[in-house]
This record gives C-alpha cells, structure tokens and sequence, in this order.
C-alpha cells in the first residue's frame, strides 16, 4: 500500500516512520486542494489559513497558474543557466519592473535569495563603497528568520533555530527589531547592509513600530550602506500592497522575494536590485542549476502577470479590514492582541486558555488549518482569494474554540 491509499492515521505513521522529525505538523494529510481549500485523505475539507506560509497567495491550483505551468512541462522544462531560454527575460523584466529595479537574480528557495543577498551586499562592499577585505559586517534584527541554511543561522536568536549547529557565520551584528537608536549606533564603517523583514512573519507577525522602515532607509543613506528588506514572506500581495514596505513609502536598495513567487507550484525566489547593485557579480561567482528555469520562469511570470493588476492586493488590502475587524473584536474574549496588515494576522491568545499548538489542532478539528508559532501565538495568512464568507466562517471557528477554552 502507498501512501495515496492510506487513511489519516496510517498515512500519519507512514510519514512518521521514514521521515527526519525536523517539523511537528498537525495530524491532516491532505490530498488535493483548489483555492483556499484542501481535502484530506479521508474526504474532510478544511480551509488552508496557512496558505503554505504565504507560498499559497494565489490559493491552491490557480488556473491561470496551473495552466502557464502545463503550457511549460510541454515544451522545455530544465535547461541550466548554461543557456538562456525563451522564458528567462520576460520574467526576469516583469519581476524587475514589479519592483522598480534594474536587474534581478533568479534563485530556487527563500534561503538562497538571502544568501544570495548577503554575498551581494559583501561584493557591493569590498568593490564600491571600499570595505577593507574580510570586514564586511551585515546588521540583522532580533527575532528574524531568513531561513535555514548555516549562514543565516548564524544570525538567528532563535536558540532552536541556532543551537548544536556551529560554528557560526561571522560578520553579523544584531540589534533589537524596531528600536532606531540601537540601529544608529550599530553602524561602523565596515557596515555593508541592513537586512530585515518589514514585517516579522515567524516572530509572530511583528509590524514594527510607524517610521521604523523609513529611520532604516535615513541611516542605510547616511551610512552608505545597502538596506536589504526580505520580503519573502510579507510581499506579492501578502499585506494589501506588493510589498510590506511600501506601507511606509520606503523603497530599498535590494528586495529579497520567494515563497510566492513560485505560485504554490514550484519554488521560485529572486534579488532584484539596481544595476550599480547586482551589477557585481561577475560570470561563475553565483549561480544556481534550478535558478531560473524555463518552468519556473513560465510560473514566476505568471504570477507577476496577476501581481500586475493590483487585483489581489487590492483584494488583501479590503478583505483583510475585515479579518482585522473579526479578530479584533475578538481582543479580551480570549484574544490578547492581534497583529499584522492585509490578510496575514498574528494572533496572541491569553496563554490561561489554550497553548497556541492546542488552539490551531482545535482549529483544525472545525476545519481551519493555521499555524502555530512561539507559545500562544498563531498565524493567519489565507490565500488572497479567500471570500468575505470563508473568512467570517474562520473567525467565528476561532471564537468558538476560544469561548470554549
Ligand atoms: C522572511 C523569510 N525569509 C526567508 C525564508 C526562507 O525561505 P525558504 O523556506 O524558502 O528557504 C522564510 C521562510 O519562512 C521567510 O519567512
């Protein structure tokens, strides 16, 4: 017997079985999925408010997606980067145009546009703003996640994340998210970026306190230094707007996209930055065999293609006033503060009730998947076709579990 024919709690065993537990998921195991819903092995349908976390913006299968991917597995799928293919610039400019930027870099995962990133910005140092060799120091915020490879684990405060994993990456300097004095004064004059989440997706949907992004923008300007904003998980629409920073009105000097990017069918990240920027890199200093696909190229231009009409940030921007509503008038019944902008929420519930792990598996008994993060804490990040209905019917499952304690 395969897995496919397996109900919930052999397929749970099974997976248990043959698998590192470097993850706890909750006990689903899903068989399909169409927009903002999934299916079990067992016919149980639940809403996905994970939307693989934020992978999923476009929902499950979007057709336009689902069909640019087909139009690609029938032509040419993998060709290295030892050749150029016929999808490569159209995506390439899309993305860079979506952005505002010159030139962009095309990578498979999240954590290897942020690698990406930092050796760009170590690059960007030594060769145009005169950085002594070696020096380079990159500043990060506390509570960040990038990622899991071991230079950017070296710069986790996340004792799980971090531990038995040395030795660390040096060149890091850290500062408490969301507090400009202490970024000021971190500045030195091997300072090559600063490298943050406009919003703190893991930490728990941390939006950080009004005029924080534009105080990092002053001080990268009057440091000449790059500020680099890892919107990996808060951009494509995530938020209300392309990008989480431009709530601000802040502009970077180097996205760091993914998750999204690859329309919940391949994985897709990118850099995009000016040419004076990306422009360092120099034939055989980066790459990537996956980087930049024809299939991923067809897919990622897909998803600009609907990034393009604002529809979905729009969409998220309306939709999300109204899961803000839901769930904040949910504050003192159970809620302790809620969190976020757009249709991503973080949601504190008072820790006498329910540990966040008993509140999502609860969740998911009615048909709501979400996730958990540290402690009491909880994600809601729906796909942005999510309807007004399926988001009520969600809030009102988290008021019953919450009413029921
Ligand atoms: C802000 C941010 N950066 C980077 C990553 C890493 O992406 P990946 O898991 O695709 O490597 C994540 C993943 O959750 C993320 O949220």
């Amino acid at each position: 017997m395969t897995s496919v024919d397996m109900r919930t709690p052999e397929a749970l065993a099974d997976a248990e079985r043959w698998t590192a537990h470097n993850y706890h998921p909750l006990p689903v195991v899903i068989a399909s999925g169409e927009g903002a819903w999934v299916t079990d092995v067992d016919g149980r349908r639940y809403l996905d408010f994970l939307a693989g976390y934020s992978a999923l913006n476009f929902g499950h299968r979007h057709p336009g997606l689902i069909a640019a991917a087909h139009a690609q597995l029938d032509r040419v799928t993998l060709t290295s980067r030892a050749f150029v293919h016929d999808q490569f610039a159209d995506f390439c400019h899309r993305l860079a145009a979506l952005c505002g930027k010159d030139l962009v870099l095309p990578m498979n995962t999240g954590a290897e546009a942020v690698e990406t990133a930092i050796k760009v910005a170590r690059k960007w140092g030594y060769r145009v703003k005169g950085v002594p060799d070696g020096q380079a120091e990159i500043i990060v915020a506390s509570d960040n996640f990038h990622g899991r490879t071991t230079t950017i684990i070296s710069f986790s405060t996340d004792p799980e994340a971090r531990a038995d994993f040395g030795p660390y990456t040096p060149g890091f300097v850290t500062v408490p998210y969301g507090d400009l004095a202490a970024l000021a004064d971190a500045f030195t004059a091997n300072t090559v970026a600063v490298l943050m989440e406009p919003i703190q997706g893991e930490a728990g949907v941390l939006v950080p306190p009004e005029g924080y992004l534009g105080g990092v923008r002053e001080l990268c300007d009057a440091h000449n230094a790059l500020f680099v904003a890892d919107e990996i998980q808060s951009g494509l629409g995530r938020t209300g707007r392309t990008f989480a920073i431009e709530h601000e009105g802040v502009v970077p000097d180097m996205y760091v996209l993914g998750k999204a990017l690859g329309g919940g069918i391949v994985p897709v990240s990118a850099v995009a930055a000016n040419r004076e920027v990306l422009g360092v890199l120099k034939p055989g200093e980066h790459g990537s065999t996956f980087g930049g696909n024809p299939l991923a190229c067809a897919v990622g231009a897909a998803v600009v293609r609907l990034l393009e009409t604002g529809e979905f940030q729009a969409r998220s921007a309306e939709l999300g006033d109204r899961l803000h509503a839901g769930l904040n008038a949910l504050v003192g019944r159970g809620l302790q503060e809620v969190r976020g902008r757009g249709l991503w929420a973080g949601v504190d519930i008072d820790p006498a009730l329910l540990t966040g792990r008993q509140a999502v598996e609860r969740l998911a008994e009615r048909g709501i998947l979400a996730k958990d993060t540290h402690g009491s804490t909880i994600r809601l990040a729906p796909p942005l076709v999510v309807t007004a209905d399926e988001l009520d019917h969600a809030v009102a499952q988290l008021a019953a579990i919450l009413a029921a304690g």
